[in-house]
């Protein structure tokens, strides 16, 4: 937990380091109560997309589940790496990469059966790295993911995608959720109040949490659906899917600004499916 004064919300610029530096303390900090207030969702080893409670068990957006035996996957911003465990058990080879120690202690603690009682032996590797500078050879990997990991936080997502494609060998996928670009003109609250648009879509100026010496210490950063489209061509990938998940009648419980009466009228999150040539 955040200590001393409250954090200012404000809209500022923040580069890539403070951005960094800011996230990387803010899930040390905070990843103990994101586990505990998350994890059920999540599973221990679930591949869930995002608030609607997609998963990547019915929606296949990784390629058919029985494809996944044998890949080399690089699961970025994977936080306690509970997606990488749904992959190692279909036979792929995962690396749970994040930023923040913290969450990756998480990983480890659900490895060693604290709470799901899986077999550490079959855990995902994990690696504390930036996702800008990933740290792996060229054609590492058949396939990347992120289920909401890195990409919100990072200031220069463009350098990440080409970091991805630099990593993928020829052919592989790459495909990363985030916030649906359009909530940004909206509140980040689940209720009513959330319903009217109340700043520019189109302003790109980041989500700045800053403490009482203006100092950065949590920051969100938001790209437009084109921004997006641009940023994943650019880095030499070609884009075949965009998927909106719909928010689904059994799913009764808010996270943060999402929630089922929001999800009823809004798109939440935003899936992008790309492939490597
Ligand atoms: C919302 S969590 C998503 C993790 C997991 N998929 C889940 O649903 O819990 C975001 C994760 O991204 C990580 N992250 C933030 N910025 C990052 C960066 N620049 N590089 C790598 N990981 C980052 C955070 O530490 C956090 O674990």
């Amino acid at each position: 937990m955040i200590q001393g004064p409250e954090p200012e919300a404000t809209r500022r610029s923040a580069g890539t380091t403070e951005s960094s530096r800011a996230n990387r303390r803010w899930w040390d900090r905070n990843a103990d109560d994101y586990q505990r207030e998350h994890g059920d969702f999540l599973g221990d080893d679930r591949f869930v997309w995002g608030p609607e409670g997609l998963d990547e068990a019915e929606a296949g957006l990784l390629g058919p589940a029985d494809g996944l035996k044998g890949l080399d996957v690089l699961e970025i911003g994977a936080g306690a790496a509970q997606c990488s465990r749904w992959l190692a058990a279909r036979g792929a080879r995962p690396v749970a990469l994040d930023l923040s120690h913290r969450q990756l202690q998480h990983a480890r603690r659900i490895d060693l059966g604290g709470a799901g009682g899986a077999d550490p032996a079959a855990g995902p590797a994990l690696v504390q790295a930036d996702a800008g500078v990933l740290p792996f050879a060229d054609a590492s990997f058949d396939l990347a993911c992120s289920a909401y990991g890195a990409l919100p936080f990072v200031a220069d997502t463009a350098r990440v995608h080409r970091e991805v494609a630099r990593v993928l060998r020829p052919g592989g996928r790459w495909v990363f959720s985030v916030t649906h670009p359009v909530r940004w003109a909206f509140p980040d609250e689940p209720g009513p109040e959330g319903l009217t648009a109340v700043s520019s879509y189109f302003d790109r100026t980041p989500y700045v949490e800053q403490d009482d010496r203006g100092l950065a210490v949590y920051v969100e950063h938001h790209r437009t659906l084109g921004d997006r489209v641009r940023e994943i061509t650019a880095a030499g990938l070609r884009l075949v899917d965009v998927v909106e998940p719909e928010w689904p009648e059994w799913n009764d419980q808010e996270w943060g600004g999402w929630s089922p009466l929001r999800g009823r009228l809004l798109p939440g999150t935003a899936v992008f499916v790309c492939l490597a040539p």
